[in-house]
């Protein structure tokens, strides 16, 4: 797969966003170990996930479990893969997600995301949401802090605006590789932190991009100019959207979902899709 900056390192252009394998009609075992098998056979190097993709109280870390062991079984070197998880986003077992943006929390809850991944440093840590009872930069120097001692190689943002990732950058001294933002055919207005990102050489994450688990089937449906590009091209639409981002700008790098193979196999060759300048202006203005 083409690969995109992260930081530091390269990674694959389209990642794994593991949270359908988690949440609310999650797979079994057996389907989300084939899912994330076929994904790093189709050279995805980077894995989304968050303490808080589980379903109930008991279990926080679900998904980050699952993916170590996915990795741990899978017969190939997974030392290039970047798991990438998240903190300061919760669910406490009732459907609802609640915020914790202290330091002392976000702190905590790197160590239990470091134990549950077995590693010695977590190759991305995102901070999940800002918190409104937490000051911004107090959250965010929880980061800077975990990378300052070594438990984080990585920190990045999510669910930020243009101020917050101006002020994050400052808070980590520079260090800012990733921001994860929602973004997709019908939520647009991402954009200006995308620019940013594209400004600064940041990566920009689109999560839910293909319009979120529910609707991510129905993109063609909704989106007719997808559709009809999809068709001229013989590929599925989800296909198109993500080629569509990864035009935008380098530093995008798209995490779609995926609980079965064939979804993250399709999505994975987004990269060999080439798009015109007119096709994707007319995407653009769809
Ligand atoms: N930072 C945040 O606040 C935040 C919030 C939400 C999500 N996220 C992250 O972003 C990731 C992606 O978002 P998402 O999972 O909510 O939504 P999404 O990527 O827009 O849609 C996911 C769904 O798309 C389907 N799909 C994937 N590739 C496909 C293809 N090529 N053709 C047809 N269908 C395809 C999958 O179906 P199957 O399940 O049938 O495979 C999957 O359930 C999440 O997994 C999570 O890691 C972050």
């Amino acid at each position: 797969m083409k690969l995109r900056q992260l930081g530091d390192v390269q990674v694959g252009a389209i990642g794994l966003g593991a949270m359908p394998m988690s949440i609310e009609g999650r797979p079994d075992e057996a389907r989300s170990l084939a899912t994330i098998h076929a994904a790093l056979d189709a050279g995805v190097t980077l894995i989304d996930t968050a303490d808080a993709y589980h379903l109930y109280a008991g279990e926080v870390g679900h998904n980050e479990s699952l993916i170590a062991k996915c990795l741990a079984s899978y017969g190939g070197d997974t030392s290039h893969v970047i798991v990438a998880t998240k903190g300061g986003h919760l669910r406490p077992g009732d459907g609802s997600w609640t915020a914790n943006g202290s330091p002392a929390y976000l702190k905590s809850a790197c160590e239990a995301s470091r134990k549950r991944l077995g590693v010695e440093a977590i190759g991305l840590y995102q901070f999940h949401r800002p918190d409104p009872n937490v000051p911004y930069a107090e959250s965010v120097g929880a980061l800077r802090d975990l990378l300052d001692e070594g438990k984080i190689l990585r920190a990045g943002i999510s669910n930020a605006t243009v101020a917050q990732i101006r002020e994050a950058n400052e808070v980590l001294g520079g260090r800012l590789v990733s921001v994860q933002n929602q973004y997709s055919p019908a939520f647009r207005s991402s954009e200006p932190e995308l620019e940013l990102c594209h400004e600064m050489g940041i990566a920009f994450l689109p999560w839910s991009p293909l319009g979120g688990i529910s609707r991510a089937g129905e993109l063609g449906s909704r989106h007719a100019a997808f559709a009809e590009i999809a068709k001229a091209h013989g590929v599925s639409p989800q296909r198109v959207c993500l080629a569509w981002m990864l035009a935008k700008s380098p530093v995008v790098i798209p995490i779609p979902g995926a609980s079965r193979p064939e979804s993250i196999r399709d999505s994975a060759q987004a990269p060999e899709l080439s798009l015109s300048a007119d096709e994707v202006a007319t995407l653009d203005a769809a």
